[in-house]
């Protein structure tokens, strides 16, 4: 980030696979960086940077919370934490509420407190089902939305500057989320065929380097005063794919044929088959392909497994 050096940087979801890359390339870039934990994160996860963060854990409360904002005192923070879930159960509503409206709600109140004006927030493509301007897919999106609702609130009365951040799919090294490409390397190394849709849905990929990229940007933009009250934009590859599509070019990669039973299962309920195409972030564009992403991808998780031996 131009400048990050000189600032002091707080974030929110560091244990999360987007915020771990997002929290290695703030610190490569020398920036002071406070991060948000609670008891039970998988600090683990920071890896080699742990001991050049400042971890702050909170206890759940908004007292808790005013004081980690005022005890960080950050210029800018990226918030990056929630709670994904694709469909939710009944036992799944407060925890969604909890994680995406009350911890971000928290989060919002300890920095109007504490003067802290600038805003890197995340939402998804999800909240735009079939393309609309609302339309949330599942109740994840639906919360998501609910925050920005809340943003507006403190844009008027604090004088909150937010950009927030529609995220697509992020792939890339060192990613633990039970996602697409961990479910086709287990197809792959068991030999035994899925059952999956006809595949003909439409997937936006982005790399995760590319994704991190897009929150510096977002962030240069609060800090050099452009943004006036919340601006949001779509982080999108640009070129979304045909599910097929990538199973292939997975298998390219692999040098493997990975055994899908296309058309073995129905599509889900809301299945986004159509992208949604959203304003692009000025100053942003993905540099890394798909071809290029996944051999990447492919490298990391050969040369570690040599290294565990
Ligand atoms: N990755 C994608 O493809 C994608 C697509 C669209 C939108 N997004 C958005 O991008 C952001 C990052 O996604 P991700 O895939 O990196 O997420 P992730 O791997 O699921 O990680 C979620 C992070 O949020 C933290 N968190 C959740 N609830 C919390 C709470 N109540 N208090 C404190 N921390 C809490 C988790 O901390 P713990 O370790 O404590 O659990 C973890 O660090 C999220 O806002 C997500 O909605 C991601």
């Amino acid at each position: 980030m131009a400048g990050s050096g000189n600032h002091r940087i707080l974030l929110t979801g560091a244990t999360g696979f987007v915020g771990c890359h997002l929290a290695r390339s703030l610190v490569a870039d020398n920036a002071d960086l406070h991060v948000i934990v609670r008891e039970g994160s998988e600090i683990s996860r920071l890896g080699q940077i742990r001991d050049r963060i400042t971890l702050h854990f909170h206890d759940g409360t908004t007292e808790g919370m005013a004081g980690i904002v005022a005890d960080a005192a950050p210029k800018l923070v990226f918030h990056l934490a929630s709670l994904f879930l694709s469909e939710h159960r009944i036992e799944d509503v407060e925890r969604l509420v909890s994680s995406n409206i009350l911890f971000s709600s928290q989060l919002l109140e300890a920095m109007a407190r504490a003067d802290v004006r600038l805003l890197v927030n995340t939402g998804t493509s999800w909240q735009h089902y079939e393309g609309k301007s609302y339309s949330p897919v599942n109740l994840y999106a639906a919360t998501k939305q609910a925050f920005e609702a809340i943003i507006q609130y403190y844009v008027e009365t604090a004088g909150i500057r937010v950009v927030t951040l529609k995220l697509f799919d992020t792939y890339g090294p060192d990613d633990w989320r039970p996602k697409l490409f961990k479910l086709l390397r287990n197809i792959v190394e068991s030999g035994a065929p899925l059952a999956m849709s006809p595949g003909e849905q439409l997937l936006d990929l982005v790399y995760i380097d590319d994704a991190t990229a897009a929150f510096v940007v977002a962030a240069d933009r609060l800090l050099s005063g452009t943004v006036n009250d919340h601006e949001r934009y779509a982080v999108s590859s640009g070129s979304p794919l045909r599910l097929r599509e990538i199973v292939a070019a997975f298998g390219k990669v692999l040098g493997s044929e990975i055994p899908i039973q296309w058309g073995g299962r129905p599509y889900r309920t809301r299945e986004v088959m159509a992208t949604w195409k959203g304003p692009v972030l000025p100053g942003w564009a993905p540099k890394v392909s798909l071809a290029e992403g996944l051999q990447r991808m492919v490298a990391y998780s050969s040369s570690s497994k040599q290294e565990r031996g």
